[in-house]
């Protein structure tokens, strides 16, 4: 295991007033259970606000959980730790985010920005080394060398995710965190991001946590699915499983929405997602998704439904039990 999380939950709070005062919590993740394991990639899927950057960041330790542990081969993460123990999970676990606009310092060269991770953990003793593995770095993500010297504004968004990928694997970390990384991107260049992001796993091994609104890309490349609603995990497991066997009726209903989903080339008979989900300041008391499901009944108002169930496949709903 390189990493799990445990009753984790991270709550914001709401201020107002001229004092600023916390006057309610969001509620963006309750209790998440989450174990990353070796060269395996986690697929993460839910609509819009349903906390999967923040479970992302979480795992990458960019934002510190309200409650809960982190663990990291074994080691307590949850709060502070020791420079030594920052520093190897820095250099294990890296992120790459949506808008590669944004993620890329624009006043530095592709080269000072790879090197960068490379210097912080003096890889390398020699600058002629260091910089001969930045060049085999962009040669990997596809693209030249002689890009170097350039500035992050001279390339296209595809060509900056492929920067910043580079950037993430510099330092072959156990776990990338992959959030959205096409969805800025034009269609046409999806697929190529997509095959790269394949392909580096294939040689480094690396874990994924892969967080993306296309079902038939997660599809493709996850060994297990997470479905996340409202802050909750309302369903998981294998993924092939999951996204074939879907059990919780806000799967079955995401899996409808999305018109090219269809793995058995049959519709999946159910429920349609109709109107928006609730606000994370003031959840349902019951079943998160008992305000949209077409099929609840009278206990789910009351009655949080437990994730029940085995590896392989488990659903947090009382009508749809493993
Ligand atoms: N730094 C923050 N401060 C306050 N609230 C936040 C913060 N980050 C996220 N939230 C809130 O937490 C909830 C979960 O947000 P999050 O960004 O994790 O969702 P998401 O699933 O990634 O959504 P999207 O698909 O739109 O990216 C939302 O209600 C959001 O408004
Ligand atoms: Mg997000």
């Amino acid at each position: 295991m390189i990493l799990s999380l445990r009753q984790v939950k991270k709550y914001f709070p709401v201020r107002s007033g001229i004092f600023l005062q916390t006057t309610g919590w969001i509620r963006a993740l309750e209790e998440i259970d989450l174990d990353i394991e070796e060269d395996k990639t986690i697929g993460v899927v839910g609509e819009s606000g349903c906390g999967k950057t923040t479970l992302g960041k979480v795992v990458a330790r960019i934002l510190r959980p309200t409650s809960g542990k982190v663990e990291f081969l074994g080691e307590d993460v949850t709060g502070r730790v020791s420079k030594d123990v920052e520093r190897k999970f820095r250099r294990n676990i890296q992120m790459v985010f949506q808008d590669p606009f944004n993620s890329l310092d624009p006043r530095m060269t592709i080269g000072e920005i790879l090197s960068e991770p490379l210097e912080a953990h003096r890889v390398f003793s020699s600058k002629k080394e260091q910089d001969n593995y930045v060049k085999e770095l962009l040669v990997k993500v596809g693209l030249y060398p002689e890009y170097l010297s350039r500035y992050p504004h001279e390339f296209s968004g595809g060509q900056r995710q492929r920067i910043a990928i580079a950037r993430a694997i510099a330092l072959t970390p156990k776990i990338v965190v992959c959030d959205e990384p096409t969805s800025a991107l034009d269609v046409s260049v999806q697929n190529q991001i997509i095959n790269l992001l394949q392909q580096i796993k294939t040689e480094y091994k690396i874990s994924y946590l892969f967080i993306s609104h296309n079902l038939d890309v997660v599809y493709h490349m996850s060994d297990k699915l997470f479905v996340m609603y409202l802050g909750n995990v309302v369903e998981s497991g294998e993924s092939r499983e999951v996204f074939e066997n879907p059990l919780h009726p806000y799967t079955r209903a995401l899996m409808n929405s999305t018109p090219s989903w269809d793995p058995n080339q049959k519709r999946l008979q159910t429920v349609k997602l109709l109107g928006e989900p609730p606000n994370p300041i003031n959840p349902p008391k019951g079943c998160p998704f008992s305000t949209r499901c077409t099929i609840r009944i009278e206990r789910c108002d009351k009655e949080k439904p437990q994730l029940v169930g085995d590896e392989k496949h488990k659903v947090a709903c009382i009508l749809s039990e493993v």
